[in-house]
């Protein structure tokens, strides 16, 4: 199941994210989520697993497993390198084996410190504070976003963690459109002005840490997990599924796409059973009582700031 993007390429809906997926886990959970039917990928230089994903990928291509057409590649450009936007889309292409990617992202709409192409650091200032390059704005990065388009490296170009404003501004200054706002959204932080926003204008939203990033994210952020909801887990009851086949669910009924991590064969599977039952409106009207307006993905812990403050 896909959606055409506003470029006139088509996107899986459901997708399998690679954060904090160690390097030597990559190789058997892209083969398994392949034969699970898995056609979407969402990868970033910052995931520092790009080499393996392109190990992996290489190897499904060579022993026929699917080709490349049939693959739907994402990946981010990190904050460090926005004033070195084509060297580090090159980098990436090298690192997963590609000639060109299907959705390049900006990662975050600020420029830090450059590092060297590909390190992906995030260098703290003496106050343990984000080193912000005030020098490039989310405009200067764009043009060269566009450029990648040009040059045929990349088929659509994409945004994300941008809020309704820069969002705007990104329209009103692009040759190219965003394809994608890559936003987080669950049934814990929904964000329903956002994503009507971007969908109105055209521009899809891809949910990430769709699952609220669950034990992961109570363990890096200490976030509260929508998967532990009792409103969700009644409706896990009512239909006879888990609360995260209910979570994406409501994802994909509300025209997002979803890419959740797992790490397990059969949560992969649980994971891309989702389109053989459909939550009423009555359903989808309460789940929207559960939200929190809870953002549980905090890179205020690591960067000494809140961007979204
Ligand atoms: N653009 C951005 O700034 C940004 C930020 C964050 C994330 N992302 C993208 O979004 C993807 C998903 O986000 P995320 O990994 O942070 O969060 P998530 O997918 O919402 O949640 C992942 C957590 O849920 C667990 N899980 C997965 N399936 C489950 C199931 N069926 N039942 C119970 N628990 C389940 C995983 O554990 P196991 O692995 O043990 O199953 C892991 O702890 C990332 O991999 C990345 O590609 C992008």
């Amino acid at each position: 199941m896909a959606i055409t993007l506003n470029t006139g390429f088509k996107m899986p809906i459901v997708g399998l994210g690679v954060w904090r997926v160690e390097g030597k886990e990559i190789r058997d959970l892209i083969i398994n989520s392949i034969n699970i039917g898995y056609r979407h990928f969402d990868c970033a230089a910052d995931y520092r697993n790009e080499s393996e994903v392109g190990e992996a990928l290489s190897e499904a291509f060579r022993t026929g497993l699917v080709k490349r057409e049939d693959l739907f590649i994402t990946t981010k450009l990190w904050n460090s390198d926005h004033g070195h936007v084509i060297e580090a889309c090159k980098d990436s292409l090298k690192k997963l084996q590609l000639d060109y990617l299907d959705l390049y992202l900006v990662h975050f709409p600020v420029a830090t410190k450059h590092t060297g192409v590909g390190t992906t650091d995030s260098a703290l200032d003496e106050d343990g504070v984000l080193d912000i390059d005030t020098t490039i704005s989310l405009e200067t990065t764009w043009h060269a976003m566009e450029d990648l388009v040009s040059l045929g490296l990349v088929r659509s170009i994409g945004i994300s963690n941008c809020d309704i404003f820069l969002t705007r501004d990104c329209l009103a200054y692009s040759k190219v459109k965003p394809a994608v706002n890559q936003i987080e959204t669950h049934p814990y932080f929904q964000r329903d002005s956002l994503v009507k926003f971007c969908q109105k204008h055209g521009i899809c939203v891809t949910a990430h840490t769709p699952l609220g990033g669950a034990a992961a994210n109570i363990e890096w952020f200490g976030s509260v997990s929508c998967l532990d909801d009792p409103v969700l887990k009644d409706l896990a009851k009512k239909y006879n599924r888990t609360v995260a086949q209910i979570v994406l669910r409501w994802g994909i009924q509300r025209n997002t796409f979803v890419i959740p991590k797992s790490s397990k064969v059969e949560r992969l599977k649980e994971n891309f059973e989702v389109f053989d039952f459909e939550l009423t409106k009555e359903d989808m009207d309460l789940i929207k009582t559960v939200d929190k307006k809870h953002r549980t993905n905090q890179p205020a812990k690591l960067w000494g700031m809140d961007l979204y403050a």
